[in-house]
């Protein structure tokens, strides 16, 4: 860690820092035995730090590249002008399925076409700032909403790591989470451990417990088992990029979630701020879907578990049909059994 980190505490919801004209981010890769920051100084740094996975969560990246665009500026000073579409390329080409990544990049891109004047860096890092703002203040939102759906107090079950770390701040699925809890209508919740990169036992888990809230880690093919018993209300999840129809591109093993919270009586949650909403994709099957390397299936914690010769097929998001999602909580409101219509009106 150098000395600058130093001054920046460690919390789940300072997991993006813009501090002394740097870009620092808690770095995800080691949570959360590790908790050091990385410092960006460029565009290239911030594209390499989102496809390695130093930060992600669909919000979390689309954050972080507008940084990214703030950065591609200082460090070209007065030549900005001749890198900065390169630069804006280099950030989008990182991951391909979070759709929060393209619509900060363009807002960037908007506030760039717009300016006339002298304080480019400003302009484009006070843009930077209100879109961190806006996404906490859009969780803080969806908590409250996600909330009061819930009648009673539940039992309920997330997937991946859809909280502070993978935000602005407070979270999506864990707003609603955090919210329940602080209603006191939140009995238990169970965090499936989401192999391969295991964003529940190492993110979800760290971060609920720096709340105080207790979390049982599930191995993720033991979320149906627990279902069955008929004790679970909500499964409640975050999501990487809706569909105009509502179908739910979400980290992998989503889907699968979905089709036995069905066949139990357990309903879906998806908790999601409307940048997340792509109305130019009619349905999911054309939500672009990462396939990251093998090795991340082959090894675990740095040591080979896979079979050598086995090869991998290695898909990180599925797509959920809207016909599997009982609500979609975003700020604007809540979408219940999501269709094309009614998001077109959420989106009006
Ligand atoms: O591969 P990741 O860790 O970036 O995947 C993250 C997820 O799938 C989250 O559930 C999603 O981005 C929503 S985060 C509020």
């Amino acid at each position: 860690m150098d000395q600058s980190s130093q001054a920046i505490p460690v919390t789940p919801d300072n997991a993006i820092v813009w501090h002394n004209n740097r870009l620092y981010l808690l770095d995800q890769r080691y949570l959360p035995h590790q908790t050091d920051f990385v410092e960006l100084n460029s565009a290239q740094e911030v594209a390499y730090a989102i496809r390695d996975m130093v930060v992600r969560g669909a919000p979390a990246i689309g954050i972080t590249a507008a940084f990214g665009v703030v950065l591609s500026v200082m460090q070209a000073g007065d030549h900005w002008r001749d890198k900065i579409d390169a630069d804006i390329k280099t950030l989008a080409a990182s991951r391909p399925t979070a759709v929060n990544l393209f619509w900060a990049l363009s807002r960037m891109r908007n506030k760039i076409a717009s300016f006339e004047g002298d304080h480019i860096i400003k302009m484009l890092l006070d843009e930077a700032k209100a879109i961190h703002q806006e996404d906490i203040d859009a969780n803080h939102k969806m908590g409250a909403l996600g909330s009061a759906l819930v009648e009673g107090k539940t039992r309920v079950i997330t997937h991946c790591n859809a909280g502070a770390l993978a935000t602005g701040g407070y979270g999506t699925a864990l707003g609603v989470i955090r919210s329940l809890h602080a209603n006191g209508k939140l009995a238990q919740v169970y965090a499936d451990e989401t192999r391969p990169w295991l964003q529940g036992s190492r993110l979800t888990a760290w971060e609920l417990l720096q709340d105080d809230i207790p979390v049982s880690l599930l191995a993720d093919g033991a979320a149906a088992s627990l279902m069955s018993g008929g004790d679970i209300g909500w499964v409640i999840v975050g999501s990487d990029r809706i569909a105009a129809n509502g179908d739910v591109a979400n980290k992998i093993g989503t889907y699968s979630l979905a089709v036995a919270a069905k066949y139990h009586g357990v309903k879906v949650m998806v908790v999601a701020p409307t940048s997340t909403i792509d109305m130019e994709i009619s349905c999911g099957k054309d939500i672009p879907i990462e396939v990251r390397e093998s090795d991340e299936l082959l090894y675990c914690g740095g040591k080979r578990i896979g079979a050598s010769g086995a090869s991998v097929w290695n898909p990180v998001f599925d797509v959920t049909p809207a016909a599997l999602v009982d609500a979609i909580v975003t700020e604007r409101g809540v979408v219940l059994s999501p269709n094309s219509e009614k998001l077109a009106q959420l989106m009006a």
